[in-house]
């Protein structure tokens, strides 16, 4: 690999870089690719198991592929419990910062212990193997422990964006069936604060399986606390029933770890399923090569650990690896545009892992703001979300790597719980390219009937080989599974975006051919933003596109037609917007919202966006034979 000739602007890790590194590029390629099975068990046998599994793979009811079948395991023992046995037990797990300066830290033995004692505090409210609990607050050290305690004793945790509203909430605790909300009372942003309890009650006035609701006190702003229903997680942790010790559950392999709401191409997000053992096993060891997690280093992930990288990437990856993970709870430029860079020249942190969204809104403040700050812990970045725009990327890369940090440009989704197509420390970097898919993982681009498009033409991206942190299923919806993802064509695992391979073999992604809307690395809906326009009463039918925007990549653009009886207006215009953003979130509120009196649809009734987003952006629609007006 690394002797090939490469075209096009190429950039070459140095041999610091590549002797450090875990990954050695050429045996693990050809290891993986040779015995793709044999490879991800000798990841597996790194971690621990209660029984060892009698089956790598089971493809016997595919495409509801099984992984490490028979075998006994539990993802926070492996989190937590494997390292308190060893010299990490009093190595930092955690580090966190709130955006008002607050600070607190949690070994691997504290990170347990109260991972343990909140355990206890969910079985006493009768939270058992496989119940769903739901889990709506910022960045905050709870999260992972609430994720980590629902995992100890087997409930399925489903995580909701704390920057999600009132409608988004509720028809997640619908779906789920939630028994336990937790929530927190407040989380701060840019200095404000969002009253997320108060969102949750509006929420749980439409949703009925809720028994309780547990509150942790974050910003300590008055709350309503419904009696019979609402309690303080601090009171909770304080009663003999937190006991420290909490029996691990050993669970199947395949047992459910838990669900993550996600939008796709039509209707309602779907809860995408991932399990204790495949999606443990497929973390773990990508992150240890493509970040080259190393004992003494300091980790951040600045995701949010609502989001599928936040799950993977500062909970249990790092967490699996025995890393020290960094987690900060607010914006990037709160109170000035160098925060983050204080914080890595404080910590010292030695991985950044972000998403060009982020590298876009910091680039714009300029240079003086990063070089201020002593950023020579940096070892390797990485980007996520969205394509990165070489200028993104050669900022990234210069002014806050020193030229001396490789970009992971990781390409990789909720569904596949793991990095997918992504370089290793060890290879060359193209900027804009995610490069190769990870050792053993056989992807391709196809045209519209399911032939290989040539080198640099645009087609749709699948999978072609099982990987062991997949998607498992649809939670209570097997069939949508099927549909969405492996009927197009049949045996490959539709991605639902496009893209093209250089004549390297690089990959370059081009972003969703569905109806997913990639807001600020944020993935939204049509079918979302278009039903809270339609929940409004002016409203009588919307469509939403999203059009391209310099720093959020994407932008939420909608077009509404009024029902008889209300005229459009500026006012009318603005209150739509917060509808929106009542309703799903402050990240769905449209960019614009513009009246119409008609929109294009196909003879069936379907909006065809496309013509929409072609009209916008002054381009010629294509073909409209379908077009029914
Ligand atoms: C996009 C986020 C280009 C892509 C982990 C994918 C990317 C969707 C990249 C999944 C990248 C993610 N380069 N595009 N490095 N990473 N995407 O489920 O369109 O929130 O299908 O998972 O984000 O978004 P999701």
């Amino acid at each position: 690999m690394s002797d090939q000739q490469l075209s096009g602007e190429v950039y070459y890790p140095s041999k610091e870089v590549i002797k450090h590194a875990h990954a050695k590029c050429d045996e693990l390629y050809k290891f993986a690719e040779e015995n793709l099975e044999g490879f991800w068990a000798k990841e597996a046998k790194e971690l621990h198991w209660f029984k060892k599994w009698n089956k790598v793979l089971d493809d016997s009811e595919k495409p509801f592929y099984k992984w490490f079948t028979g075998g006994k395991t539990n993802i926070a023992y492996n989190c937590l419990d494997v390292h308190v046995e060893t010299f990490r037990r009093n190595k930092l797990a955690l580090i966190w910062e709130g955006e008002n300066g607050e600070f607190r830290s949690f070994s691997y033995f504290s990170l347990r212990r109260e991972s343990c004692k909140f355990a206890n505090v969910l079985k006493s409210l009768g939270v058992q193997k496989g119940d769903r609990v739901t889990l709506y607050m910022g960045r905050i050290p709870e999260l992972m422990i609430g994720m980590l305690a629902c995992a100890r004793i087997g409930a399925i945790h489903s995580v909701v964006y704390g920057g999600f509203s009132v409608e988004s909430l509720h028809e997640r605790l619908e779906d789920s069936q939630s028994k336990v909300l937790i929530v927190a009372d407040g989380s701060y942003q840019r200095g404000k604060i969002v009253q997320l309890k108060k969102i949750a009650d509006e929420a749980l006035q439409r949703a009925a399986t809720v028994e309780s609701v547990l509150v942790v006190k974050r910003t300590g702003e008055p709350v309503n606390m419904e009696a019979g229903r609402d309690m303080w997680y601090h009171e909770l942790m304080n009663l003999p029933i937190a006991n420290n010790a909490c029996n691990i559950e050993v669970m199947d392999a395949e047992d459910p770890l838990f669900i993550l709401y996600t939008s796709g191409t039509t209707g309602k997000p779907k809860a995408i399923l991932h399990t204790h053992g495949g999606y443990m096993v497929g973390v773990y060891s990508t992150l240890k090569y493509v970040f080259d997690i190393h004992e003494d280093d300091r980790y951040w992930c600045a995701a949010d650990p609502g989001w599928i990288t936040g799950h993977s990437y500062i909970v249990y990856g790092p967490l699996l690896n025995g890393a020290t993970s960094f987690m900060y709870e607010g914006a990037p430029t709160h109170p000035y545009p160098n925060r983050w860079w204080q914080i890595i020249e404080k910590y010292g942190i030695n991985i950044l892992y972000t998403a060009p969204t982020a590298i876009r809104g910091l680039m714009r403040f300029g240079e003086a703001w990063p070089n201020r700050h002593d950023l020579s812990s940096l070892r390797i970045l990485g980007s996520v979300g969205e394509p990165i725009n070489p200028e993104a990327w050669r900022w990234y890369n210069r002014v806050i790597g020193k030229e001396k940090c490789p970009i992971m440009d990781t390409w990789w989704q909720t569904e596949t719980g793991m990095f997918m197509i992504t370089p290793l420390p060890c290879m060359p970097l193209k900027p804009g390219s995610g490069t190769k898919p990870f050792p053993g993982l056989q992807m391709d681009i196809l045209d519209e009937s399911g032939n290989p498009v040539k080198a640099n033409e645009e087609g749709f991206l699948v999978i072609k080989t099982p990987w062991p942190a997949m998607i498992r299923t649809l939670y209570n919806d097997p069939e949508r599974y099927v549909n969405q993802y492996w009927s197009k064509y049949p045996g490959y695992y539709l991605t639902g975006d496009s893209a093209r391979r250089d004549e390297d073999g690089y990959y370059w992604i081009i972003g969703r051919v569905d109806d997913v809307i990639k807001v600020s690395g944020y993935r939204l809906g049509t079918a979302e933003i278009e039903s809270a326009l339609v929940s409004h009463s002016a409203v009588a039918e919307a469509a939403a596109i999203g059009l391209p925007h310099d720093v959020k990549g994407h932008a939420i653009y909608t077009y509404v037609i009024l029902k008889a009886g209300f005229e459009k207006s500026e006012k009318l215009a603005e209150e739509l917007r917060q509808h929106v953003g009542h309703e799903v979130g402050p990240i769905a509120k449209p960019e614009s919202v513009e009246f119409v009196d008609s929109l294009p649809k196909t003879r069936s009734g379907k909006i065809m966006r496309r013509v929409l987003k072609a009209k916008a952006l002054g381009q010629d629609p294509g073909n409209i034979s379908t077009l029914e007006d």
